[in-house]
């Protein structure tokens, strides 16, 4: 040993750390006893002070436990999967340009629960975001004993020298490591419990276990229909005239139900018995449509406003289902029509669903004309196209600006007019399209960098005679919200892809927070698609979001105003995944007319609180627990921005809950959400 160094200089107090809790480390991996080796070791080096100090105060005096040595399948993170001695990306774990050789790499929002049943007395890490991340990213880490904060790192940053862990156990009966993101979203929050262990309690019996952090039960009631006719969806829909228009009027009731319409304009026409109003409309203008639905236990009316104009689309935020969430590269034209035909049976186009979407991989090779076949999987577009109408529902497409889309299909460069051409064509009503290998051609700078593709495309779909949503996907490159309406936008993704983790949704949910006032009608951020029900990229599973967390989902995705894509097996919907997309009183907070976007006016790691006005001069209010036991969440009146007694209904629990003065607040499950409407 011929390391030297002054005791009491900072620096070199660091150092001693750093080597000892290496030390530590190699030695545990080597399988020795660190007891007797720490006693050798300090004869042999007595005038070590500072080391042998910093022994005395940290070396375990029982057996050592790595933190790795955990079932970390447990462990729920927002991107990747935990790693064992390595970061998430698989390289050394590092912190500030030291390597530890023993630890867990993560990603935030990361958690993992330990029970422990008296078997640890303490533990011990050094924390910090990787170095593979490169100067971007930040998180905080979290040490919860028996439902109690006992550490807290603060924000780390990048270059952020490792902050020493140590947490007495004795007698706890569980431990749950926490990794928040330190800034709004998760990207880059590469977390490390770098040389993470247990002190085991001497003559313990068994060993520290992860363990399933408890998922209470769903905070919902899920009602019987009811058999009185009700109308739901959009309350206002545009249309440039003279285009094909196509609205299946969204209706619930003991059927059979009937459908009129006063004051439709000319040229439009509904069905009687499916609700489907076709034509074209006129002229440019406003029309106050009433509908009219009667079914076997009554009648109902609702207004709807339709407008004629160009680039009238969206005016609410779309809903519908897209492919890519549940089948990936495994979607096909079978599967197309069968999730258009389950959107009509399973009643979602009852509450207001009504886009179909094909994502990636449908695309074929382009003629010797440049025009884009379909592949295999895609007999026939045009027929798709049809057939989709035919059930009043729109039909959506996907491409992009590159010369291959994400997953290596040809795409749309240098070929966009031909492209519009054929989506007119085929009747597509919706185009997503997706940024991926424009990266290699992109020209410009900054904005016009970003926004030439969607504008050279938003040109070519203006020279056919169809109306086509037009959806951004750039994962929220150069602030798309500050310029997607003007490129031509009609929503823009804000974020990367989601995944069904609480990490993945609540890092979304984070980086919504300084963008709600982009969004407005006709142009809305996106923040992805949902994953409730089966989800999974090509191989379906039930979605790993817990009950609560789903809440959270739909709830918070209806007070951003964002679109909503439904993202898994539409023909296997259980019951609860079918109660939390067709919630009406949820629903039309998402399709409210005035199209506002929830603000946050309380965030702290443990909760947050969002509110949005509503058209009818009402406010919805969601209360999030963001923490991982149950929990009170509040909020004032001042707060909220309102004043006086207010009367408020539980939108999940289909309930009024009296009326309130100067501040509301419920126990909200975790990662649970009470979702409220507040009304004089
Ligand atoms: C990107 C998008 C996803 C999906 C895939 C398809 O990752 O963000 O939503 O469209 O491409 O390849």
């Amino acid at each position: 040993m011929t390391h030297k160094y002054k005791a009491h200089s900072k620096k070199n107090l660091r150092r001693a750390a750093l080597y000892a809790t290496a030390w530590t480390g190699a030695v545990a991996a080597l399988g020795f006893n660190a007891h007797a080796i720490k006693a050798d070791h300090a004869e042999k080096c007595a005038r070590c002070m500072a080391e042998d100090a910093y022994f005395e105060q940290q070396a375990p005096v029982g057996d050592r436990f790595d933190l790795s040595q955990v079932n970390l399948s447990y462990m729920t993170q927002g991107f990747g999967s935990p790693r064992t001695n390595q970061s998430v990306d698989g390289n050394p774990i590092t912190i500030d340009q030291v390597v530890y050789s023993t630890g867990v790499g993560t990603h935030a929002v990361s958690t993992l629960m330990v029970d422990l049943n008296k078997t640890a007395q303490s533990f011990h890490a050094m924390v910090g975001l990787d170095d593979e991340t490169k100067g971007k990213g930040k998180v905080v880490f979290q040490v919860w004993v028996d439902g109690h904060l006992r550490f807290d790192s603060g924000v780390m940053s990048y270059g952020d020298a490792a902050k020493p862990v140590d947490v007495n156990l004795a007698g706890a009966k569980s431990v749950t490591f926490l990794v928040n993101p330190g800034t709004a979203g998760i990207d880059f929050d590469h977390a490390d419990w770098a040389d993470a262990y247990f002190t085991l309690t001497p003559n313990h019996v068994g060993l520290p276990q992860a363990a399933s952090v408890p998922s209470a039960p769903p905070r919902l009631v899920i009602p019987k229909p009811s058999p009185l006719p009700e109308i739901h969806g959009a309350p206002i829909v545009g249309a440039t005239p003279h285009y094909p228009f196509l609205f299946r009027v969204p209706a619930t009731g003991m059927a059979p139900l009937y459908f009129h319409a006063k004051g439709l304009p000319a040229g439009l026409k509904i069905n009687s018995s499916t609700g489907i109003i076709s034509g074209s409309l006129p002229h440019n203008g406003r029309w106050n449509v009433t509908l009219i639905v009667n079914g076997r236990r009554g009648h109902t009316t609702r207004q709807l406003v339709i407008v004629g104009g160009k680039h009238k689309l969206a005016l609410t935020p779309p809903m519908g289902w897209n492919s890519w969430n549940v089948w990936a590269g495994a979607v096909d034209q079978q599967k197309m029509l069968a999730s258009a035909q389950a959107m009509i049976s399973s009643g979602l186009a009852a509450h207001g669903y009504q886009y179909v979407n094909i994502d990636d991989t449908w695309e074929g090779p382009r003629t010797k004309q440049g025009v884009i076949t379909t592949n295999q999987k895609f007999p026939n577009m045009a027929q798709l196209g049809r057939d989709i109408h035919s059930m009043g529902l729109k039909f959506g497409i996907y491409s992009s600006p590159g010369p291959t889309t994400c997953a290596g299909f040809p795409a749309s460069y240098r070929h966009e007019l031909q492209d519009a051409q054929s989506y007119a064509k085929w009747g597509v009503d919706y185009l997503k399209y997706d940024w991926c290998s424009y990266q290699n051609v992109a020209v410009g700078t900054g904005t016009e960098y970003y926004a030439l593709p969607y504008w050279v495309m938003r040109k070519s779909l203006d020279t056919v005679d169809r109306d086509i949503l037009f959806s951004f996907c750039q994962y929220g490159m150069g602030d798309v919200w500050k310029w997607g309406a003007r490129a031509g936008g009609n929503c823009w993704r804000t974020t990367g892809d989601i995944n069904d983790s609480w990490g993945s949704l609540i890092g979304i949910i984070n980086a919504q927070a300084p963008i709600g006032r982009y969004n407005g009608p006709g142009h809305w951020n996106d923040p992805d698609m949902l994953v409730v029900g089966d989800v999974g990229w090509g191989h379906p599973h039930p979605s790993r979001l817990t009950p609560n967390e789903q809440l959270t989902h739909i709830s918070m995705w209806c007070m951003f105003s964002a679109p909503l894509l439904v993202g898994c097996d539409m023909t296997n919907l259980s019951p609860f995944t079918k109660a939390i997309l067709t919630n009406d009183e949820v629903l039309a907070i998402n399709q409210d007319p005035l199209g506002e976007t929830a603000r946050r006016v309380v965030y702290n790691p443990q909760e947050q609180v969002w509110v949005r006005p509503l058209a009818d001069g009402s406010h919805a209010v969601a209360l999030l627990n963001t923490g991982f036991q149950p929990m009170k969440v509040m909020a004032t009146w001042k707060q909220l921005g309102l004043t006086g007694r207010l009367k408020a209904r539980d939108l999940w629990l289909h309930k009024d809950v009296g009326t309130h003065a100067g501040a509301i607040g419920y126990v909200v499950p975790p990662h649970g959400v009470v979702l409220l409407k507040l009304w004089r």
